[in-house]
C-alpha cells in the first residue's frame, strides 16, 4: 500500500497536467505485457541452427498473396515474353466486369495519380505545377494522351504502375494488383475519351 502511494505521488509529480506535452515514456506500475521480448529483422538468434530470426519459407510452400499468373503479375505473356495488349480476361472477370473496373480504376486513379499526372490525364496536376513552377522539369508527368501513350499495350502500362519508370515511383506496394489492373482499365477509358476521332477507328475495344 505504501508503495502504491509513493508510486501515486512520483507519477503526479513527474506526470505533468492534462495538455503538457512530454517526450518521457509514460510510467507503468506493472510492466508485465508492456515491454516484451522480441527479435528485429535481420537480428542473430540463437535458438534454430541457421540463427536467423527471419524464418525463410518452408520448402514446397507457397505465399497465399502470391499471383501464380505471370501476364497477371508482370503484364508480360507467360510464354512470348512480349507485353499482353489487353487486361487479362481473369482480372477484368474478378473485378466486376469492364464497367466496373472503370469505375474502380477512376476511383484508384485519382487517389494515386491525379496529383501527378491530372485528373484528365491532362500531365498538368498539382505536383506537376508546382514542379514546373520550380524548373524541376524532370518531375513533370507527361500527358497520357500523346499517341505514343495511346498505344503502348495494356501489360506495359500496367508494368509502368507496377515497377515505375524513370522518374516515376512504383506503385506496387500502394495499389494492390487488381487496383492497378483496373487502373489501366480507366487510363483507357481517359485516353478515348481525349482521343482524336481519327485514332478511335482504329482502336481495339478491349472485351
Ligand atoms: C509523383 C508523381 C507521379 C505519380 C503520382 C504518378 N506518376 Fe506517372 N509519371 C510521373 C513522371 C515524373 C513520369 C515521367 C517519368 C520519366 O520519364 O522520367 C511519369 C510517367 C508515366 C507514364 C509514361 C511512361 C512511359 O512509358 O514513358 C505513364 C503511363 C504513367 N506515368 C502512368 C501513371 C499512373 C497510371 C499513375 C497512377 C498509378 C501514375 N503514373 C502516378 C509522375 C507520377
Amino acid at each position: 500500500m505504501r508503495a502504491l502511494l509513493v508510486m501515486v505521488a512520483l507519477a503526479s509529480l513527474t506526470g505533468g497536467c492534462i495538455g503538457t506535452e512530454s517526450t518521457e515514456p509514460p510510467i507503468v506500475g506493472i510492466r508485465n505485457m508492456y515491454n516484451q521480448p522480441r527479435y528485429d529483422t535481420q537480428e542473430r538468434q540463437p535458438f534454430f541452427a541457421d540463427q536467423r530470426s527471419m524464418r525463410p519459407q518452408v520448402e514446397g510452400t507457397v505465399s497465399r498473396e502470391m499471383v501464380m499468373a505471370i501476364d497477371a503479375a508482370t503484364g508480360l505473356g507467360a510464354q512470348s515474353k512480349e507485353w499482353i495488349a489487353v487486361v487479362p480476361q481473369r482480372i477484368t472477370k474478378e473485378l466486376g466486369g469492364v464497367e466496373a473496373a472503370v469505375a474502380r480504376g477512376r476511383d484508384r486513379y485519382n487517389i494515386y495519380c491525379a496529383a501527378c499526372h491530372g485528373v484528365s490525364g491532362d500531365g498538368k496536376g498539382m505536383i506537376s505545377r508546382r514542379a514546373l513552377a520550380l524548373g524541376a522539369s524532370g518531375l513533370v508527368a507527361p500527358t497520357l494522351h500523346d499517341d505514343r501513350l495511346r498505344h503502348i499495350p495494356d501489360g506495359q502500362l500496367f508494368a509502368t504502375i507496377t515497377n515505375g519508370v524513370r522518374n516515376m515511383p512504383s506503385y506496387a506496394h500502394n495499389v494492390p494488383l487488381e487496383d492497378r489492373w483496373a487502373i489501366v482499365h480507366y487510363v483507357r477509358a481517359l485516353q478515348l475519351s481525349q482521343a482524336p476521332v481519327a485514332a478511335l477507328e482504329n482502336t481495339e475495344q478491349p472485351k
